[in-house]
């Protein structure tokens, strides 16, 4: 499969106008948050943050397909003892401007960092929010099934009566479950918790996401030849994961740093592939 990787190095506010209306399938991406990288990539304040992402969401809208999907893992900070309201200021803003906020998943941090606070427990987990132009929107659920688990073989050992018959939830939600059903099931969907360590391989960025966390949304909302775009790319972790599975990748990083650092590790990676295929025998100037 042909894919293709094309990086802009700039703010993605005006380098977003460069990609056509209605052409991404995924939008995967985690923007600076407000204030707390300030030493590395600036921070915005969190009282300006929706003013400063409005522009860049209605980009994100008009580029993405309207069968397309848009994540944001963003995680609201303390401030003055409370949770800043940023976040959801910016669910209801994101609404205004004609987006679905269809779905949140959670990233549960496996490794988080020990620690104690006065007044809070340590923080363990990230949101990723999920929203879509349109109700109908590509989803492979079966590319992220999981294993039925131990608990099934013990739960489906001895079935009772009501479990051999569709049992009907007792609120009235219309809901009901037929347990014997599960007997020939060696896989399950999974939940919207998604559980992974922060680790990484890719230590130049002090924001970089694993590469299992793109993975599984690029699995779950794309297919090959599919078209996936980070506009805060920073080392590129999506950009790489999404090359890496035949997936079409545009990313934007305002860092040259970063920029230069993907380009040059991308172009390798190119070389290498081209070279495994006989296409491209390297120089010694190349080796
Ligand atoms: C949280 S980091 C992303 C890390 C990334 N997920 C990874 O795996 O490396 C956010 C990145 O957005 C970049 N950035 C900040 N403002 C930007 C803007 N207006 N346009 C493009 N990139 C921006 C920062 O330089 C930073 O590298």
């Amino acid at each position: 499969m042909k894919t293709s990787t094309k990086l802009l190095l700039g703010d993605c506010k005006t380098e977003l106008k460069k990609i056509p209306s209605d052409s991404v399938d995924l939008i995967f991406t985690s923007p600076p948050y407000a204030d707390n990288r300030k030493d590395t990539y600036g921070g915005i304040h969190p009282d300006k943050y929706v003013d400063w992402f409005t522009p860049i969401a209605s980009e994100l809208l008009r580029t993405l397909k309207p069968t397309g999907t848009f994540v944001l893992n963003i995680k609201e900070k303390v401030s003055n003892g409370e949770r800043h309201t940023y976040v959801l200021e910016l669910i209801l803003q994101m609404r205004k401007l004609g987006w679905l906020w269809t779905e949140e998943f959670i990233w549960h941090k496996k490794n988080c960092y020990p620690g104690k606070w006065p007044n809070r427990f340590r923080d363990s987990w990230e949101r990723l929010i999920q929203f879509n132009k349109s109700k109908k929107f590509n989803m492979y659920q079966e590319e992220v099934m999981v294993p039925m688990g131990e608990w099934a073989k013990s739960r489906l050992k001895k079935l009772s009566e009501t479990d051999k018959r569709r049992d009907d939830s007792r609120v009235g939600s219309g809901f009901g479950k037929n347990i014997s059903n599960w007997l020939e099931r060696t896989k399950a969907y999974p939940t919207n918790v998604v559980h992974l360590a922060t680790e990484c391989s890719n230590k130049n960025h002090s924001a970089a996401f694993p590469e299992a966390l793109p993975e599984w949304f690029i699995k779950l909302f794309t297919k090959e030849g599919d078209t996936v775009l980070d506009p805060f790319m920073g080392s590129g972790t999506t950009i790489t994961v999404a090359h890496k599975m035949c997936r079409k990748s545009i990313g934007i990083e305002i860092v040259p740093d970063y920029y230069y650092l993907l380009k040059t590790g991308i172009e390798n990676q190119n070389l290498l592939l081209l070279e495994q295929a006989g296409v491209y025998a390297p120089t010694a100037k190349h080796k």
